[in-house]
């Protein structure tokens, strides 16, 4: 296994990519499943959850190749019924096939989906939703078991939880809707842009689709989609990362260059409260840091509130600002992991309910700490480039599941960071 090393209190400087999104192109490979013509799908980042699909599709029957950023993916015509346990399992995205493959085949068979670091990780939004759309569903073994034998039908179907919308129940039954006979209306729909995304490229595939990117999503249902091309959105989590990262050391000047500014208002309101200069481009963010960091009170919601996605690497910055800063998560009470392992270097931190209490210090001194999910493990990193003397972050598995390069990206902005292994 791997481990990051960073050696601390470096200034970054310069200019950094922003890959492609993650969580926009997994849904985008599950809705490639609607139709047996070719897509293509460009600005796909390589990491590993665009591997773990690959495989699913593969298994699935399709014919898929990857290089160079572009995936093209050749349903065909037979595809099988079965989303197996040992790929749904590692990778909660991979559910999102159940939609496509119930819409197209009348029948699905997918793996329950493993359980979570970030705290319980429920479906039950999913499956109300395609029982709404007229599928019978069991739970047999493990596995989803969904059937239309007669096709989905269009419905009125109101999406919301205990915690809000939810991205990827909104992405299955709006992938299934699709191919629905008549109007599906989706209310209390998640509106997320990767969401908005995939009701892109459907458009693309022949979908008629109204009211993405609000609550309230209109699909009328469509005889059959087409295969289309597409160019994957910028992935507004990695560029809150780099923003937090030209964040953390006094002196730095950062050029986050192709993301989407609107996509990332919550996280560029909270740097500018912490004092950061923040100057925006068409699709660049620069950020300066020069003075000392205020202290922040921070709410993750559902977009275009705070992403939870950021929470705890916006926790590693305000382990920097000497002060009381409050992180309230409304998203995933329990996603806060990355507190024992910041506590680690040097800062206090208190949990109160789904609330952490951060006694900010002028200095984090570097430590060996483990890394226990996606974006725990990049908190900890951006921690480490904050912190006197050298930090380890130790499994870092999870971080290429969803962030590409980010050790060389960082190192071409001044960090002193390697990756080793263990
Ligand atoms: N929820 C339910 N019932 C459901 C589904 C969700 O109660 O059937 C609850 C969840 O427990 C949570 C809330 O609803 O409290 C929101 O969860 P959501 O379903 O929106 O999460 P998701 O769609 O499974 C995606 C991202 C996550 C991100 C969340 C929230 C992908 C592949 N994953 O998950 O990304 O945290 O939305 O924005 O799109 C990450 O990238 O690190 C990551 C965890």
């Amino acid at each position: 296994m791997d481990k990051i090393v960073v050696q601390g209190g470096r200034k970054l400087k310069g200019e950094v990519r922003i890959s492609g999104a993650k969580n926009a192109v997994l849904p985008l490979m599950a809705a490639a499943l609607l139709t047996e013509e070719p897509s293509q799908i460009e600005n796909v980042p390589n990491l590993q959850d665009v591997q773990t699909m690959i495989k699913l599709l593969r298994v699935l029957g399709a014919k898929v190749h990857y290089s160079d950023h572009i995936l093209e993916v050749k349903p065909g015509r037979d595809l099988k019924l079965v989303a197996p346990y040992h790929l749904v399992s590692t990778m909660r995205a991979s559910f999102c096939v159940l939609g496509s493959m119930l819409a197209r085949l009348g029948e699905a068979k997918v793996s329950l989906p493993g359980g979570c670091i970030i705290g319980p990780r429920p479906i039950d939004l999913h499956l109300k939703g395609l029982e709404g759309l007229g599928s019978t569903i069991s739970i047999e073994h493990g596995y989803v078991v969904a059937r239309a034998k007669n096709g989905l039908c269009g419905s009125d179907i109101f999406l919301g939880g205990k915690f809000g919308s939810s991205v990827l129940a909104t992405a299955n039954v709006l992938m299934a809707a699709t191919l629905a006979r008549g109007t599906t209306y989706i209310e209390n729909a998640a509106c997320e842009p990767e969401l908005v995304d995939l009701a892109n490229f459907l458009i693309k595939m022949g979908a008629n689709i109204k009211g993405h990117g609000s609550h309230l999503i209109e699909i009328k249902g469509v005889r059959k989609l087409r295969g289309a091309r597409h160019t994957v959105i910028s992935d507004r989590i990695e560029a809150g990362t780099f923003m937090v990262a030209g964040a953390m050391v006094k002196g730095s000047d950062v050029l986050v260059r192709d993301c989407c500014p609107e996509h990332i208002m919550a996280v560029i309101d909270k740097l500018s409260q912490a004092g950061i200069a923040i100057k925006k481009g068409r699709t660049t963010v620069r950020v300066r840091r020069n003075g000392t960091l205020k202290t922040l009170d921070i709410t993750t919601l559902p977009y275009p509130g705070f992403p939870t996605d950021l929470q705890a690497q916006m926790m590693a910055l305000t382990t920097v600002a000497p002060g009381i800063s409050v992180i309230t998560e409304k998203i995933y009470p329990d996603r806060f992991i990355h507190v024992s392992e910041l506590n680690r270097m040097g800062c206090k931190i208190f949990l109160e309910g789904a609330s952490a209490i951060i006694h900010g210090v002028v200095r984090l001194s570097g430590a060996p700490v483990m890394a226990s999910d996606l974006r725990a493990s990049a908190a900890l990193i951006l921690a480490g480039l904050a912190a006197e003397g050298t930090t380890e972050v130790r499994r870092v598995y999870h971080l290429d599941r969803g962030y590409e390069q980010i050790e060389k990206k960082l190192s071409s902005l001044g960090a002193v960071i390697r990756r080793e292994k263990e």
